[in-house]
């Protein structure tokens, strides 16, 4: 039987935090196996906010190198850019026919990304999910594996497929997201209402795939937790805590019930340190390796040109089908 096919993507708009590693390429790099999995670089996603253009050209080279040195493996699995695949914004154009601006503007993330960036809220911001959902459709994708904060996108992603098989009879596969059980929303270090993220601006609450070992344990010190000395998981009440056990968890292997267990007792100050430890262990070897491939930029580059190929050829396949089934004239 076929392998099922999965698809997924990060933007590289920031340096990747531990949230973005354990709600997403983390996963990926189990799936290599089992699936045909395509990872891109949703570098024209990122256009939707104000870039310096250089660092852009920089932060996706380090993106693709953290891929690397995370685990995915160009022999196993499809990786490469949004940008080098023009049928990405072809097919957002056809979406873009059978969508409609009400749903758009409905989007969590638009009405966030629109207060927040309120000087620049332009056609791509709103156009985002679109763009999202060519990326997925484009390559027949079963599986999407992404953090909670997705979901929205890949619903109006669903929707957006139906349509189309509806008006043009079946083309699209109607994909699925794997939002993983523990670790899809990762919460920020200085408030735990909030989600971890890249674009904080405040660098205590989040800790990047950068960050150097006292860095990490400077942060996770400083984690704001509560006025207890009790380390239970209790979403609830106890957000601060309950998210360094997820964390705890994510980065040992233990389950959170193991987790504390192991830290009945225990003082937040040891805990909190103790994780911070956990945390650096995992991502100093991640982080040296992502270093050691980053200095190599004609290898990046070979993997990008490879990965391209091989996208544009499935991509091309599915454009061929979608232009005829809406009636352009093929040559
Ligand atoms: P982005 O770049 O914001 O985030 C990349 C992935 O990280 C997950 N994530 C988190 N998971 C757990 N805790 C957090 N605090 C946290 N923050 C982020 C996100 O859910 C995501 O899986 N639009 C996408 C990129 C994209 C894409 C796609 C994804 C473009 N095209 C097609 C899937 C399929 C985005 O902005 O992700």
């Amino acid at each position: 039987m076929d392998k099922k096919i999965v698809f997924s993507a990060v933007q590289p708009s920031g340096i990747p935090t531990i949230g973005n590693y354990v709600g997403s390429i983390k996963n990926w790099v189990n799936m290599q196996d089992e699936y045909n999995c395509i990872y891109s670089l949703a570098d024209l996603h990122t256009l939707t906010v104000k870039q310096i253009p250089a660092e852009l050209r920089q932060r996706s080279y380090e993106l693709l190198a953290l891929y690397l040195a995370a685990g995915l493996d160009p022999n196993k699995s499809v990786i490469f850019a949004q940008s080098h695949v023009p049928a990405h914004a072809e097919l957002t154009w056809i979406l873009n026919t059978v969508t409609y601006p009400g749903e758009l503007q409905r989007m969590t993330q638009f009405k966030d990304k629109s207060s927040r960036h309120a000087e620049n809220v332009n056609m791509g911001l709103l156009d985002y999910p679109v763009l999202m959902a060519a990326d997925i459709l484009l390559y027949g994708t079963d599986f999407v594996p992404v953090g909670a904060d997705q979901k929205q996108h890949l619903e109006i992603t669903r929707d957006l497929a139906i349509r189309f098989n509806n008006r043009y009879s079946q083309t699209f596969t109607v994909p699925e997201p794997l939002i993983p059980k523990v670790g899809a929303k990762v919460m920020s270090l200085q408030d735990p209402e909030k989600k971890m993220s890249k674009s904080d601006e405040n660098p205590n609450a989040y800790i990047s795939m950068n960050d150097s070992t006292d860095d990490i344990i400077r942060k996770f010190k400083r984690a704001v937790t509560d006025s207890e000395a009790c380390i239970k998981f209790d979403e609830e009440n106890k957000k601060g805590i309950s998210n360094l056990l997820t964390i705890y968890s994510l980065f040992s292997g233990m389950t959170i019930p193991e987790a504390e267990k192991q830290f009945e007792g225990v003082g937040y100050g040891e805990f909190k340190l103790a994780v911070g430890e956990q945390v650096a262990n995992v991502l100093q070897p991640i982080t040296a390796e992502k270093n050691r491939i980053l200095s190599d930029k004609a290898y990046l580059e070979s993997v990008l040109k490879d990965g391209a190929e091989k996208a544009n050829y499935l991509a091309h396949k599915m454009m061929r089908k979608v232009y005829k089934k809406v009636g352009l004239i093929q040559l």
